[in-house]
């Protein structure tokens, strides 16, 4: 087999019970592009956890969920306000740029996460026609940094956005991490706390690719059908990506899964913290692990388990852990860290 790395969870293959689900689906003909009975009842299981007045899109990947979300709610003269981290600014090639027009508004976070004290003085020059329009405050959960904003985070963000007339996007490939980790329902976390727009992952968390965007206002998916075929997002085997969602979403495998990865992470976590050369820079609030490695050591820890150095100048790594991480392949790892750093 394979070794399992601690890279990202995109590396990790597909849960067996989505595995099972898309076989199931691979049986005869159906129409293509949604109107069957698969996408039927996944979008009910969104219903189901998310509420029923949501209109949810299925879409190829994150970035496409992020960029497409986004033009739905923007005109090429507003600015979206995201953190300097986020992925839509940093891992996304320029394609919320790109397909809305907009400029990103940067703040720079320790943690991934804005604060509205931050985002007051970007809204000065709301009606002042020189100046891009803020319009969407766009934030990850959980944060490209691992963290999770908490519900009482949310609903200040959400109601700041209201009352000064934007909107908020989350950026959710990794909700069914945060939900666990605050002991929330998915709903409690977006359409109880003012979420406007979700891009939801699922690729993260076990399936093989799809994610979803839900709009908690319908009217805000007005024209989404014409913005999702024309950004090459219309899936035409639909049911294959519904299938997937069914399966997550029907059982408990969304929060089985994410609880299994948000523990490894704490595991990885305290293993390495017992390491002195090693420092924890971030909390860890998800299933990603941020941590302090000295430089010389990389290149021999990278021959063995691939991973990502997050950054350079103060040598800090991002490992993370998945639905099928193991309490062995941990135990592996931290023993090979301790024999390289001491
Ligand atoms: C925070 C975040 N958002 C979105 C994505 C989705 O990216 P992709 O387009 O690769 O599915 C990722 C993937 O790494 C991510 O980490």
């Amino acid at each position: 087999m394979t070794k399992r790395s601690f890279a990202s969870d995109n590396n990790a293959g597909v849960h067996p019970e989505i595995i099972k689900a898309i076989k199931a689906a691979n049986d005869g003909h159906v129409i293509a592009y949604g109107d069957d009975p698969f996408t039927a009842r996944a979008i009910k299981q969104f219903q189901k956890h998310f509420g029923p007045d949501i209109a949810v899109y299925f879409v190829f990947g994150g970035t496409g969920a992020n960029v497409l979300g986004l033009q739905a709610i923007t005109k090429s003269y507003y600015a979206v306000i995201c953190a300097e981290t986020a992925h839509v600014n940093v891992d996304e090639c320029g394609a919320p740029e790109k397909f809305t027009g907009c400029k990103l508004l940067l703040l720079p976070t320790p943690d991934g996460k804005l604060r509205i004290e931050q985002i007051k003085p970007l809204l000065h020059g709301i009606g002042v026609e020189h100046h891009v329009q803020p319009h969407v405050i766009s934030i990850s959960q959980a944060t490209e940094m691992g963290t999770v904003y908490t519900k009482k985070e949310l609903k200040t963000l959400a109601s700041f956005a209201h009352d000064n007339g934007m909107l908020l996007h989350v950026d959710g490939a990794r909700l069914a991490n945060a939900a666990v980790s605050l002991g929330a329902t998915l709903k409690e976390i977006t359409a109880d706390v003012g979420v406007d727009v979700l891009s939801f992952g699922g690729t993260k968390n076990g399936m093989m690719y799809g994610e979803a965007v839900i709009f908690f206002d319908q009217k805000l998916a007005a024209d989404f059908k014409y913005i999702r075929k024309q950004g090459m997002h219309l899936p035409s085997k639909m049911r294959f990506i519904s299938a997937q969602f069914e399966c997550l979403l029907s059982g408990n495998l969304w929060r089985r899964s994410a609880t299994h990865a948000n523990r490894m992470a704490h595991i990885l976590a305290s293993e390495l913290a017992k390491l002195s050369q090693i420092k924890i820079t971030q909390p860890v609030e998800s299933n990603g692990v941020f941590a302090t490695i000295p430089k010389k050591h990389i290149p021999a820890l990278q021959k063995k388990y691939f991973f990502y150095v997050w950054d350079e100048e103060i040598s800090e790594v991002r490992l993370m852990a998945s639905f099928d991480t193991s309490e062995e392949d941990i135990r592996d790892f931290v023993k090979f860290v301790r024999k390289t750093v001491k």
